[in-house]
């Protein structure tokens, strides 16, 4: 290898306070360890010396502890996008310490083309190769890679020898042309592949490559409890249902699945169920049940942008390459999440709200309208060009004392006209053609927790009516309660 080799801290040492970072990856799988917990450490002992030191960032999505947590930690983020899930970033980000916008996932790279945002100084990949002449293969998690690398003055590799060679052929990298006149993005089954198994760079912007056999931070999910449990049996059956009314072919549609715990359980009990035929998925991050499901024959493919799975099944997936290239190609996150691409594939959409209200209208993001709590990630890129697009949450949380419906979502980011269907584990609203006042009704009859219905249905009876009945002194009666009480159910109304 003609790379100078140099140390994570003799890397970090090119990187100045202000310089702005594109950082691979997404999710903690593909994202890179030891160059950006060097950063940090520098950020430290600048903090010590009293000077200033804090980086713009640039991610595909959310990252692991030695990159959102030791920057977080270290207070160095100036900025920073997209998506983020870890709790010191999160600190900074809700203490003003770092300024956050939050990005539709498929939007990121072309708005870097664009010129929307300053494009990153230096691009910090980890590859599981590299060669001579500038072929980057990244490892389980793709992101923004090819963009930050080809836009970057300065590419940092960091070479991780616990991501085995053998990942060579499962990715398909593309960048598409931008407008006017993008052609199409030839995209017309799960398992197309158009682009290159690696990132072809000028050899001449590899400033260096950093060694590491640091493996991959992605936590394990929480077991699947009876209300997660029942989420997903709902949904499982309303699918199975609208099969049979020849809603959805009878060949099945491919799955977008979300982030998270409920997002696991509902894919475990979409294969448990008979009635569901063996299905694709086209969706940003593959978890462990996706794994689980391709074992048993009922996941064909899995279209996606990581391999976001726990230690132990990432390492049945490197134990077993050819089996699992054969069924799983990973994309940047341009085209994993296209809208384009999602509407003609036809998605049967799964995401996860914080809360939604009676009118449709969802909060992934936001608690009290105030606090991040991670970011809209690519449930927009899905949800608003779905075939059918189905949120999902438990009807309460915080051991009842918050109530997930709520009359009106102190925060926006799925609006009633993107949401088709509503399930908590008490049953399914579906939405479709419905008006406003009738899917209020529907809602609370189907979703509610017992527990909340009367307050709601107080709410709706003491609201103006008009096409969307609106009661400006109360609408926030419930979030007002919590706020004030740590409980929801002493909401006046
Ligand atoms: N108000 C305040 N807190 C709430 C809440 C509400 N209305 N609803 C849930 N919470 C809390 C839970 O109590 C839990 O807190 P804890 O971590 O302290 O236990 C936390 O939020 C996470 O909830 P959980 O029920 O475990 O759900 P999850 O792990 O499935 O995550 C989201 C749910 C919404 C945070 C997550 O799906 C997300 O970030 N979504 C947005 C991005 C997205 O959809 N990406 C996928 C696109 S492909």
């Amino acid at each position: 290898m003609n790379y100078k080799v140099l140390t994570a801290d003799q890397a970090a040492a090119y990187i100045n306070h202000g310089d702005i970072v594109g950082f691979s990856g997404f999710t903690p799988a593909g994202s890179p360890k030891e160059v950006p917990s060097a950063i940090a450490r520098r950020a430290e002992e600048a903090h010590n010396r009293g000077e200033a030191y804090k980086i713009g960032i640039y991610t595909g999505a959310s990252t692991g502890d030695s990159l959102d947590g030791a920057l977080g930690r270290a207070n160095a983020i100036q900025f920073r996008t997209p998506y983020q899930s870890c709790k010191d970033s999160r600190a900074v980000i809700n203490s003003g310490d770092a300024h956050y916008f939050d990005m539709h996932l498929s939007h990121l790279a072309q708005e870097l083309r664009y010129g929307f945002m300053p494009k990153p100084k230096f691009a910090v990949v980890e590859a599981c190769d590299v060669t001579d002449d500038g072929e980057i293969v990244p490892t389980s998690g793709v992101g923004i890679l090819p963009t930050i690398c080809r836009l970057a003055d300065h590419i940092i590799v960091e070479l991780n020898v616990a991501a085995p060679k053998a990942l060579r052929g499962i990715h398909d990298i593309f960048e598409p042309n931008d407008p006017p006149c993008r052609e199409a993005i030839p995209v017309y089954h799960v398992s197309d592949r158009n682009g290159l198994p690696y990132t072809k760079v000028d050899p001449a912007k590899i400033l260096c490559v950093v060694h590491t056999n640091r493996p991959n931070e992605v936590d394990s999910f929480t077991p699947i409890d009876e209300t997660t449990a029942q989420i997903g049996r709902n949904v499982a059956d309303f699918l199975a249902a609208e099969i049979k009314a020849g809603r959805i072919p009878k060949s099945f549609l491919p799955i977008q699945s979300g982030v998270g715990n409920i997002a696991n359980a509902v894919l475990a009990s979409l294969g448990s169920n008979q009635d569901i035929p063996d299905f694709e998925m086209y969706t940003e991050v593959i978890q462990d049940s996706v794994i689980d499901l391709m074992k048993q024959g009922r996941v064909k493919f899995a279209s996606g942008c990581s391999l976001t799975v726990s230690k132990a099944v990432l390492s049945e997936v490197y134990a077993d390459m050819e089996f699992f290239k054969k069924r799983i190609v990973l994309r940047s996150q341009e085209i994993s999440n296209n809208p384009e691409v999602a509407r003609r594939l036809g998605l049967i959409t799964i995401n996860t709200a914080l809360e939604a209200d009676i009118f449709g209208n969802i909060n992934s993001t936001h608690v009290l309208g105030t606090k991040m709590m991670n970011g809209i990630g690519g449930s927009g890129d899905f949800t608003r060009n779905a075939y059918i697009s189905i949120f999902t949450t438990p009807a309460t949380a915080k051991g009842g004392n918050i109530s997930a419906i709520v009359p009106m979502v102190s925060h926006i980011d799925h609006s009633e006209h993107s949401v088709k269907i509503l399930i908590t584990e008490y049953g399914v609203a579906d939405l479709r053609g419905k008006s406003p006042i009738e899917r209020a009704y529907t809602i609370i009859e189907k979703c509610v927790a017992p527990e909340y219905k009367e307050l709601l249905h107080r709410y709706l009876a003491t609201a103006p009516q008009g096409h969307t009945p609106l009661n400006l002194n109360t609408c926030f009666a419930m979030h007002r309660a919590l706020a004030e009480t740590g409980d929801m159910h002493n909401a006046q109304i």
